[in-house]
């Protein structure tokens, strides 16, 4: 079988394990990684919100949880890349463009999906 070894990169492109439709946390951290975790680490993360790990992310920073799982509408992060008003737009407009409609795609389908690990 030749197409064995494409098995794994199947999988990915699926999400396996994360339900027909869901997005999970694995297909979304790469995103926080080049966009984010420079300003919202481990070391002095703005607002205190880290975006390093799923367990920052819920917690939350300054304004409190910064999703709510099943409600990309009333999660300011997703407000904050989207520029919709809740918050500052993210990353801050003088550091860097907004985020390609394929990310932005992404984090708001990964957030109405339940914000699965
Ligand atoms: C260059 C540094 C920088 C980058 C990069 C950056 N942020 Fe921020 N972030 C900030 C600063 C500064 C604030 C505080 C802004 C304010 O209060 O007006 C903030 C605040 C926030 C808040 C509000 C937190 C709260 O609890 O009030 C969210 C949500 C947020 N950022 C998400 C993101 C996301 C998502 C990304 C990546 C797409 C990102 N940030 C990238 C600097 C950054």
């Amino acid at each position: 079988m030749r197409l064995l070894p494409l098995l794994p990169l199947l999988c990915l492109l699926c999400s396996c394990g994360a339900g027909s439709t869901g997005v999970s946390y694995t297909s979304v951290s790469g995103i926080f990684k080049s966009n984010c975790v420079s300003c919202h680490g481990a070391k002095e993360p703005e607002s205190e919100l880290r975006l390093d790990s799923l367990g920052g992310i819920l917690t939350g920073g300054k304004s409190g949880p910064a999703v709510v799982p099943g409600d990309a509408d009333s999660s300011i992060l997703i407000s904050a890349v989207e520029d919709s008003g809740l918050v500052t737009r993210m990353p801050p407009e003088d550091d860097a463009p907004a985020l390609d409609a394929a990310s932005l795609g992404l984090l708001r389908r990964w957030v109405q999906a339940g914000a699965k690990p």
